[in-house]
């Protein structure tokens, strides 16, 4: 396949990859067939689950404005995919223009494709990174120009960690990164949970297996373990369509999401 202008050297156009079928669940031009097809399988095996990017967008956009709403002003936003409309500096600087943002992805066509939108704007950046390697993260320089991490930061883990396998310790993960917080920091996090539609939701990870990542998800009991160490802000950990709507929605039931507080 030939590579478009907008795709870095080096990465594999022959498989899916989660970011892409992400921008393409979600409307979004910088993704390729095999990752069209099989955002099209998972629709197959759970009609409507595209759906489920936007639920999670939606969430994403209340959760940034009401961390705003609560005196943050500094974003770390790990595993933040391709910045579609409606990203976190979107959101946030539209309330505080000199909101700073951190975007973090492993993917390096996120990465440039967010340099390319951020450019000249002096308080947001993207950066390459693997969220399995946050406390690496935390330390990174390039983080410390923008972000002052002993202030109050939100770290965003939006529908990323059901990406990483228990292997990799996700929970041990989110714990380094909440004891890196200064008191009053939050974590905003959504994680894809089978509880709903158990024998939809084992297709859909079977499918995943073809592609670069594999696709953990997660019941109740672990995705709320990931809170360990937070207060959760009303209302608790919900359906993400459920977290503080704006005006009702159509329910989904796919993704679990919550915001914590760390006192
Ligand atoms: C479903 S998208 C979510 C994007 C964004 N957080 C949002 O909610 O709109 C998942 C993103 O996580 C990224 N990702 C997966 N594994 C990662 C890892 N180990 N480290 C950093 N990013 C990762 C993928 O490249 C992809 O961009």
């Amino acid at each position: 396949m030939e590579r478009p202008y907008w795709s870095p050297e080096g990465i594999d156009l022959d498989r899916p990859n989660a970011a892409r079928m992400y921008d393409y669940a979600l409307g979004g031009s910088h993704n390729f067939a095999v990752d069209r097809e099989m955002v099209e399988r998972v629709e197959a095996i759970m009609p409507g689950s595209s759906l489920v990017a936007h639920a999670n967008r939606g969430f994403l956009r209340r959760a940034v404005r009401f961390c705003v709403g609560a005196g943050v002003r500094q974003f770390l936003d790990l595993g933040a995919g391709i910045p579609t409309v409606g990203s976190v500096h979107e959101v946030a600087q539209a309330l505080v223009p000199d909101a700073r943002v951190v975007y973090v992805d492993v993917d390096p066509v996120a990465v440039a494709h967010g340099r390319a939108i951020l450019g000249g704007n002096p308080y947001a950046t993207a950066l390459p990174g693997d969220v399995r390697k946050a406390a690496q993260l935390l330390g990174d320089p390039e983080v410390g120009s923008l972000l002052d991490l002993s202030r109050p930061v939100a770290v965003l883990l939006i529908a990323v960690l059901h990406f990483v396998p228990d292997a990799d310790d996700p929970y041990g993960i989110v714990a380094g990164i909440r004891d890196r917080l200064a008191p009053g920091s939050y974590l905003v996090l959504s994680h894809g949970c089978p509880d709903e539609e158990p024998e939809a939701a084992d297709q859909v990870q079977q499918a995943y297996r073809g592609t670069a990542t594999t696709l953990p998800l997660r019941d109740r009991a672990h995705v709320q373990r990931m809170f360990t160490g937070f207060d959760l802000v009303e209302p608790g950990l919900t359906w993400a369509t459920a977290w503080r709507p704006d005006e009702p929605e159509p329910e989904r039931r796919e993704l679990l999401a919550g915001v914590g507080w760390k006192r």
